[in-house]
């Protein structure tokens, strides 16, 4: 049977009445029923991948009409308002907030998130784009026909450093075409359009590998059909057209004609924002899960072409939730979390340490969202709950005790339903990682919170 939580009341802080203790903390959250309104049943998947979001694929995904309602309920007037994401994942925040013409700026330490959002954010004078793409395509033509692979103009372009891991996941004749796209896609002249080319590279490398495409892990598919990579460039690149011309409509003009000026993504750590104390209006984000995801290896395609020189097992223990991390003598301030993390430690110390570094990572978050935000300001952090070995794994509520640590105040819960989820929803309930769906037996994330944070 899971541990129950035995939570000690706590002091106020400064003997603030907004300061909720554990106790206040974990009532609130069992009060909280679930909004509708905020479950976004009714939308289909072309909603979901309209304008620019159709770009790349991304775990735990943001969905735009989330974050377009946040920033409707929230920024009010007529600004000039700054949006802020410090786990920008694959952008939605950054590039909703872009097609209103906000300033924006956020961080991840994934290079593929970097590259997906900067596409996402950036608008292309239709016309050209469609000139650039189709340059391109038809400096490609050759390798329409089959078998005929060779070319003087463009020879492949090839990681070296990281051939052995290619060679794992693609085979010899998809190792060459896509060597030779990339190598016309180093050739483009135009910055935008080289991005937008990395853009689809990156994410048709996945179909055109062994990776099972089911899986939430990176696993081999013995049975995979592997097509030409020049036909999936092209089916996915067209996508990625009309997706621009429809973000080109809804981009106001001088965002258009200057989007560097609003837009600031950089790869680097979350509790590093690039941007100066108290000049965000709202932070909309949602942070990785604890031993869930391993982005580094699940993005390891697009980083093993496109960024070779990466070190893939250096850069995993850069990632907060991941597994490669213990958390060393760091203080967990939340008395929620701490009772998760003795809990957790009578049935896997290990475990119980990821936690607790996941759990201390998140409170310098906190730290760093109050930096940045102004004065009335909120943050909107999406987190779900889950079981880890029979333990509670109160997120959310650790979430806002922890808030409050870093001098925010708790403003606001929701809870949501969440219907159509690009997230596995089951764990293993061995592991505790995420299973495929038939194969698991503890629900992970069926709804989740918005904890809503305001900077007095
Ligand atoms: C749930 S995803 C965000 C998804 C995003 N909302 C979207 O719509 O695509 C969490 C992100 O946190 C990033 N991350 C993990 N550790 C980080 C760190 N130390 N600093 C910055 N970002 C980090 C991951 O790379 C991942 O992209």
């Amino acid at each position: 049977m899971a541990p129950t939580l035995t939570i000690p009341k706590q002091k106020k802080v400064n003997g603030k009445s907004k300061f909720l203790d554990s106790g206040e903390i974990l009532d609130l959250f069992k009060k909280t029923k679930i909004s509708s309104g905020w479950s976004f049943e009714g939308v289909t998947r072309s909603q979901t991948s309209k304008l620019s979001h159709c770009y790349h694929r991304y775990p735990a995904k943001f969905i735009p009409q989330l974050v377009e309602k946040l920033m409707d309920e929230y920024l009010i007037g007529h600004g000039p308002f700054h949006v802020n994401d410090l786990f920008m994942g694959s952008g939605t925040t950054l590039a909703c907030a872009i097609g209103r013409g906000y300033y924006v700026s956020g961080t991840d330490i994934n290079y593929s998130a970097e590259l997906i959002t900067r596409a996402k954010c950036t608008p292309i004078e239709p016309i050209l784009l469609k000139n650039r793409v189709a340059k391109f395509l038809e400096d490609l033509s050759f390798l329409n026909e089959a078998g005929l692979l060779s070319s003087k103009k463009y020879k492949p372009q090839i990681p070296k450093s990281k051939l052995e891991r290619i060679q794992y996941w693609f085979t010899p004749e998809t190792i060459e075409e896509l060597g030779i796209i990339l190598r016309r896609i180093d050739c483009e002249k135009d910055n935008r359009a080289k991005v937008f080319l990395r853009c689809c590279f990156s994410h048709v490398l996945k179909t055109c590998s062994r990776w099972l495409m089911s899986s939430t892990k990176p696993t081999i598919d013995k049975n995979k059909n592997i097509g030409k990579p020049i036909n999936a460039f092209k089916k996915h690149i067209n996508k990625m057209v009309k997706g621009n011309e429809a973000f080109w409509e809804i981009v106001p003009e001088k965002v258009r004609k200057d989007v560097n000026k609003y837009f600031i993504a950089k790869r680097q750590d979350a509790r590093r924002q690039p941007t100066d104390d108290s000049t965000v209006d709202i932070q909309i984000t949602s942070s990785p899960y604890v031993t869930s995801y391993e982005y580094a290896d699940l993005h390891q395609l697009t980083t093993i072409w496109l960024e070779p020189e990466v070190d893939l097992k250096g850069y995993k223990k850069e990632f907060i939730g991941t597994s490669a991390k213990s958390n060393g003598i760091r203080a967990l301030k939340s008395y929620i979390g701490r009772d998760i993390r003795d809990n957790l430690y009578k049935v896997n110390k290990k475990m119980a340490d990821e936690v607790e570094a996941f759990f201390v990572d998140m409170q310098e978050c906190f730290d760093e969202t109050h930096r940045i935000l102004k004065h009335g300001g909120r943050c909107c952090y999406v987190i779900g709950n889950t079981k880890l070995k029979g333990v509670d794994i109160l997120n959310a509520e650790v979430f806002a005790e922890s808030m409050q640590y870093s001098g925010l105040e708790v403003d606001r819960i929701i809870k949501r339903e969440i219907p159509s989820k690009i997230l596995p929803s089951k764990r293993d309930a061995k592991t505790g990682r995420f299973a495929a769906n038939d194969k698991a037996s503890v629900f992970a994330y069926p709804t989740e919170y918005i904890i809503i944070g305001r900077k007095p």
